[in-house]
């Protein structure tokens, strides 16, 4: 990310936390965003702030439990009052590929179970159809040549995400795949056909998840609402 980028994700991140209220539970999402408005979060909470977390990722759990924010267990919970997560791509339909950090399955819960479900980018995430950035897919081991096999007669492109040299493993303990289906003119669609093949667990197209996204923009933020 270049300076501009940063600068950007910083004003998206004061715009969100500005939707949180005292004593919310919160879901905290994950990425380089997400990281940048949990950081605010907790500069709110050294003032007065009182809010509970729930965190999308063990890397969020690490540094929200690090600032010293109280945290309950997305296992535990029923409801969440307002998330705040980035995207890697967003139309201005609402719809969104997310898992660039391997993260999807637990952050789509996290917003499954709020009310209020905000999405902070920079301008770079802003597309009119979804698919040039490969749509992350978590996959049980057990599963992955089954999978794979039901991904390419969707005619997807699959990759097998590593990362130093292994084989990206979750926080769920499973494999990611990154699959490329061209831009995708039906993304709900698509959805739904994921989501009726066993061994995915989750993927990384999210449709009606989102209420509120904010997008920064030559040092403004652009609302985008439901
Ligand atoms: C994590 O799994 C993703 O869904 C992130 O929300 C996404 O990758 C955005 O990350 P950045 O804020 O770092 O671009």
């Amino acid at each position: 990310a270049n300076d501009n980028q940063n600068l950007e994700k910083l004003a998206v991140a004061k715009a969100a936390i500005k939707f949180v209220k005292n004593n919310d539970v919160v879901g905290l999402g994950t990425g380089s965003t997400a990281t940048i408005a949990i950081k605010e979060l907790a500069k709110l909470m050294v003032n007065g702030l009182k809010i509970i977390g729930v965190p999308s990722s063990e890397a969020t759990k690490e540094l929200a439990a690090s600032l010293g924010i109280p945290l309950l267990e997305l296992g535990k919970v029923n409801s969440i009052d307002i998330s705040i997560d980035g995207a890697d791509e967003f139309t201005e339909n609402f719809e969104l590929i997310k898992g660039g950090g391997g993260a999807l399955f637990r952050e789509k819960i996290v917003a499954s179970l709020s009310k209020n479900r905000i999405i902070i980018t920079d301008s770079s995430k802003k597309v009119n159809n979804l698919g040039a950035f490969k749509v992350p897919i978590e996959v049980l081991p057990t599963a992955y040549q089954y999978v794979v096999d039901q991904l390419e007669k969707l005619e997807g492109s699959v990759t097998l995400r590593y990362k130093d040299d292994k084989i990206f493993i979750t926080d769920n303990l499973n494999y990611i795949v990154d699959v490329d289906f061209g831009l995708i003119d039906y993304p709900e669609k698509l959805g739904v056909a994921l989501n009726q093949i066993d061994g995915i667990l989750a993927h990384g197209i999210f449709i009606k998840l989102t209420t509120t996204i904010l997008m920064a923009k030559d040092g403004n933020v652009i609302t985008y609402s439901k």
